[in-house]
């Protein structure tokens, strides 16, 4: 099929990679000139297992290409995916201009029958923008149709999660253009939804209000624990097991950050005002979330007094492990409030060290986690990196000025820690 994809970010470029990898010809559209020339070059602006190579790949297979000229893609493509970035607005509603710009640019391009697919995400009720739009801003008397079909990917398994994700939902107006999408996908072999346009734009949203209400329902566990002297991750496991709820998106911490959680929920709790419901539920999974960097800061000042003049370790700076996005980074927080207290920063994290140098000041970058450790009054778990995991704590209590580890996303083990001499904080254990 002959695709377009409007707009380059993270779901944008694993897209327009993967239908170009199931032999489809794309073409990939991005305002930004720089990326759009840096992207025919082979430069892959994002950090993310395996795209580089997918990328590479179709490239040179002729199979994907880049441009800033959306009025070609629009001419020469059957399916035109709008990916563009929906960021929130100071209220938490979401910010649909860039959405918008691109349904203008396809108005004034279109020439002949197109299926306008909505991948970012949105709030219910954007599929019917979008067509009012192109309707009032076409310039020639032509049909199309808008479906809502949601991405659900994950940074750092973005590429498998859209090769094999859990389902594929379609929001169409009617069977025929449903069929389009149900054909492009058919290669996947995937559980598919058919359904209206409003229902799968809230698909979306719900399901990411879900997930992040898992998290703040188990960091809210968490807090109980502490005060009842139980283990949060024996809770975790003994919940889990039971198949209606499921293990996943029950690992307690410093709760949810990056680019979809906290402003989807905050979006969903927006739109659902506006609708004239009063989604008091979600309005308190922010609230819990808000309050876990805090936590662990009680934690450490509890443990550690006054922080002036201490020197202080901080493993991870990435919002979640794999990936290189600091947006909505615990870490921001944490980094920013022991820098306040007057503590001296050193910090690690495998990938994001680039992105995070231009957004925290004061902090010494260091090469490597035992680089972090050496001369520290105390450790700081941020991110869950598989790396610090496996990090060797014999060594690491050898550099320390005094063994002392906050752990933020719980990934060591507390009895082995106590064994090996460290005096060991985490999330949700006496
Ligand atoms: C999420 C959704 O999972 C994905 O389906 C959607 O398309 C985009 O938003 P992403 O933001 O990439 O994906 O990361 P995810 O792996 O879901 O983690 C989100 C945050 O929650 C991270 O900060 C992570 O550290 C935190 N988290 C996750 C927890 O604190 N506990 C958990 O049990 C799971």
């Amino acid at each position: 099929m002959e695709i377009g994809v409007i707009g380059t970010g993270y779901v944008g470029l694993v897209t327009g990679a993967v239908f170009a990898d199931l032999g489809n010809d794309v073409i990939c559209a991005d305002i930004d000139e720089d990326k759009v020339e840096r992207l025919n070059r082979g430069e892959v602006p994002i950090y993310e297992t395996g795209l580089d190579e997918m990328i590479h790949r179709n490239v040179e297979g002729g199979r994907l290409t880049f441009t800033i000229d959306v009025h070609r893609l629009v001419r020469e493509s059957e399916l035109i995916f709008i990916c563009v970035g929906t960021p929130p607005k100071d209220d938490g509603e979401t910010d649909l201009s860039y959405v918008e710009r691109a349904a203008q640019a396809i108005a004034h391009a279109i020439d002949d029958y197109k299926v306008i697919v909505n991948k970012s995400t949105v709030p219910v009720g954007t599929g019917a923008l979008v067509s009012d739009i192109i309707d009032r801003h076409k310039r020639k008397s032509v049909r199309f149709d808008v479906v809502s079909n949601p991405e659900f990917l994950r940074e750092g398994s973005a590429i498998q999660d859209t090769l094999a994700p859990d389902r594929i939902v379609i929001g169409a107006p009617n069977k025929t253009v449903a069929m389009r999408l149900l054909e492009l996908y058919a290669p996947l072999e995937r559980p598919m939804l058919i359904t209206d346009v409003p229902s799968a734009e809230i698909i979306k949203y719900a399901s990411n209000a879900f997930l992040a209400m898992k998290i703040s329902f188990i960091n809210a566990v968490a807090n109980v624990c502490e005060q009842a002297e139980a283990n949060v991750d024996d809770v975790a496991k003994g919940m889990g097991y039971d198949t209606r709820i499921g293990r996943g998106f029950l690992y307690p911490g410093l709760g949810f950050g990056g680019s979809c959680f906290p402003k989807d929920v905050e979006s969903f709790v927006h739109k659902s005002g506006e609708l004239g419901y009063d989604f008091k539920l979600l309005k308190e999974v922010l609230s819990v979330n808000r309050e876990r960097a805090p936590h662990l800061l009680g934690i450490i000042r509890k443990s550690m007094g006054s922080l002036e003049g201490k020197v202080l370790g901080v493993l991870g700076l990435a919002f979640k492990d794999n990936t290189d996005d600091m947006r909505d980074a615990k870490s921001v927080e944490v980094i920013r409030a022991l820098l306040e207290e007057g503590a001296k920063v050193k910090a690690y994290d495998p990938v994001a060290m680039d992105n995070a140098r231009s957004i925290l000041n004061g902090v010494e970058f260091c090469p490597s986690a035992y680089a972090a450790a050496e001369g520290a009054d105390a450790l700081v778990v941020v991110t869950e990196w598989r790396e610090f995991r496996q990090l060797n704590l014999v060594r690491l209590k050898e550099l320390m000025a005094r063994p002392l580890i906050f752990d933020g996303r719980n990934i060591y083990d507390v009895e082995r820690t106590k064994r090996l001499g460290f005096e060991y904080h985490c999330m949700g254990k006496a």
